[in-house]
């Protein structure tokens, strides 16, 4: 199949080949599955419900292909909340998915790190989230019965793939702001304060609508940089994209031997 397929197309693929995993892929990561044998290719904007991305480092496709001998579907770069869109046009990627068959939701994000040893360049594997989305967000923190998303044997599965690779995966508690600016010394300050080691602008809605749909999710972060006040200076989206594009080889390998291991 050429690469570059309209939507009934890929569509009549997926049926064919039936992928259970899929991936979303944040900033400058959307090139993370180039080792993959691509099976179709369709640009959002073609996609029903989906449109395109105005982010530099966010491509915006939707491709199905083999990686390590099985059927993925990627959704190559995201669309946010701080692009304008409503949080339902966000997640629409996730409810596509789960109308397509997927069962299991991998997502990496560009983090900014705030616990200390959350340095540019670290991998970490989501093990919680705050969802730090809403006016009243801080309110939702005490309720107690809201299910963790994250699931536990991919998470172990990851890090097992990681030390087969002598990649290592720090772990920890992600928070979902909705930008569009980087945060505030003191917001990082009230962040740490309720939990959070690492503060992004994504994946937690993403993951929560998934989990609602029944999916098994993980989530990895890019630490791209400190989050704001805990290192010299401001910081720029060009930079986040520059440790990005360091770290996606290695995690290109990480996703490749969690694939090999039979995870889905
Ligand atoms: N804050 C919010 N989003 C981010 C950051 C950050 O420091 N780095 C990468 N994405």
């Amino acid at each position: 199949m050429p690469e570059h397929v309209s939507y009934a197309t890929l569509l009549d693929a997926v049926r064919a080949r039936r992928p259970r995993i899929a991936f979303i892929f944040g900033s400058g990561l959307g090139n993370l599955d180039e080792r993959m044998r691509p099976l179709g290719s369709v640009p959002f904007l073609d996609v029903p419900g989906l449109c395109g991305t105005t982010v530099p480092g966010h491509k915006g496709s939707l491709r199905l292909g083999e990686w390590a001998g099985v059927p993925v579907l990627v959704f190559s770069g995201r669309l946010h909340y701080y692009e304008g869109h409503p949080w339902r046009r966000v997640t629409q990627p996730v409810h596509l998915a789960g109308d397509l068959g997927i069962d299991t939701l991998v997502v990496t994000n560009a983090a900014g790190g705030i616990r200390e040893d959350l340095v540019p360049g670290t991998l970490m594997v989501l093990t919680a989230h705050l969802e730090c989305t809403t006016p009243e967000w801080w309110r939702e923190l005490s309720s107690r019965n809201k299910p963790n998303p994250y699931d536990a044997s991919l998470r172990a599965r990851l890090q097992a793939a990681g030390q087969r690779l002598d990649i290592v995966l720090a772990e920890g508690v992600y928070a979902q702001v909705t930008g569009p600016s980087y945060e505030t010394r003191a917001e990082i300050r009230a962040l740490r304060h309720c939990g959070a080691d690492a503060v992004g602008m994504s994946t937690a809605q993403e993951v929560r609508v998934a989990h609602d749909l029944g999916m098994r999710c993980a989530a990895i972060s890019c630490i791209t940089n400190r989050a704001a006040g805990l290192s010299h200076g401001p910081i720029h989206h060009g930079e986040v994209l520059g440790i990005a594009a360091q770290l996606r080889e290695r995690l290109a390998r990480l996703l490749e031997a969690f694939l090999a291991s039979g995870a889905v």
